[in-house]
């Protein structure tokens, strides 16, 4: 929050904010996990910051009234459709990811995953003790509109998009592979590749940092994401956006990390590069997203960490201090 004052300030705008509980926080003053003056204010905003829901106080809840219920029930309200995860490996960090560093070198890719459709969410989808079944479906238009956020998206970025799908065997992805092609026809200036799904698995060990930008459906971007992040290094690191037909959504891509709460160690990078996603989709504030990102990036230049990311020769900081550290360059950025 500090870092968006700051930057609202800077850039003569003034964001006014709204606070409402989500998840256990609501679950203790409410009852339940999300009330319904919450998400007519999410639906009315122009953005919404989110802080992860969850802990092991809730655990033991039927489901219906845990805290992870009032997130799928706001991003539902939301018709959050996209789901924007980019995964960059900042020079400083080169050595905390799995891989070899020359491998992840120069990682900068954005996964644009579906979110609302495909076989999570197509029916029939029954079991018995004999038979399960799921459906893979997806429609022209929830293609259609994906595919458009993926080409927008590139065209902030490198302008090369890689649609992923298994179109050699899925009928679903013959059609997405079809409407995507129409989609490109409207972006010129973009360079678009099919490639299937395990091809893509391994690409992103091989040679990740082949990719910009990737479109995907809602189970093959949910693999691909999550491999992706992990080629970072830490959680910590992953901001995310949810966009759909009005308020973007924006979160870290952790959890709240109940094990280190309350005591000032959480990385809050994935937090602010959040807040970078939010000024480039939902206002528009390219420059001082890019500056927000350079601020984190010299940060770490400056051998400054958190605990999750420390290697030996860092200087250890606290969450409160990584967050003034990246508002102080900002502030001589910006
Ligand atoms: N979007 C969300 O709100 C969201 C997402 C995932 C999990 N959850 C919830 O969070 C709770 C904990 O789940 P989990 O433990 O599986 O996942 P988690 O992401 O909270 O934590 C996994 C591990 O990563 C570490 N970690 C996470 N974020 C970190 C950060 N910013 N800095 C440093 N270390 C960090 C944690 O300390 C922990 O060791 C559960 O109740 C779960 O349902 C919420």
């Amino acid at each position: 929050m500090k870092i968006l004052t700051a930057v609202g300030t800077r850039a003569g705008l003034q964001f006014d904010f709204e606070e409402h509980l989500i998840g256990g926080a609501c679950i203790d003053a409410h009852g339940i996990p999300i009330e319904d003056i919450t998400l007519k204010a999410c639906q009315e905003a122009d953005a919404v910051f989110l802080g992860a829901v969850g802990g092991p106080k809730w655990d033991m809840l039927p489901g219906h009234l845990r805290p992870e219920k009032g997130l799928l029930g706001l991003r539902k309200a939301m018709g959050c459709y996209a789901n924007l995860r980019p995964a960059k490996v900042f020079p400083a960090l080169e050595s905390a990811s799995t891989l070899r560093p020359e491998v992840v070198r120069g990682i900068d890719l954005l996964v644009v995953r579906e979110l609302t459709g495909g076989i999570y969410f197509g029916e029939p989808k029954t079991v018995d003790a004999d038979c399960g079944i799921d459906t893979m479906l997806y429609t022209a238009p929830e293609v259609r509109r994906i595919a458009i956020v993926a080409f927008e998206a590139a065209g902030l970025r490198k302008k090369k998009l890689i649609s992923v799908d298994k179109a050699n065997v899925l009928a679903s992805s013959q059609l997405w592979r079809k409407v995507v092609d129409d989609v490109a026809r409207e972006y010129p200036d973009i360079s678009l590749e099919h490639m299937l799904v395990d091809n893509a698995a391994m690409q992103l060990l091989r040679n990740p940092a082949q990719f910009d930008v990737i479109v995907t459906g809602n189970m093959f971007g949910d693999i691909l994401s999550d491999e992706a992040s992990m080629l970072t290094g830490s959680l910590g690191m992953l901001p995310s956006a949810s966009l759909g037909g009005g308020a973007g959504l924006y979160e870290p891509v952790h959890g709240s990390a109940p094990d280190i709460a309350g005591q000032d160690k959480a990385n809050p990078l994935a937090a602010i590069g959040s807040i970078a996603l939010m000024l480039r989709h939902s206002f528009g504030l390219e420059e001082e997203a890019v500056a927000i990102e350079s601020a984190i990036a010299r940060v770490l230049d400056d051998g400054f960490r958190t605990l999750d990311i420390l290697s030996d020769g860092d200087t250890l900081v606290s969450t409160t201090s990584m967050g003034d550290r990246v508002l102080s360059v900002l502030n001589g950025i910006i």
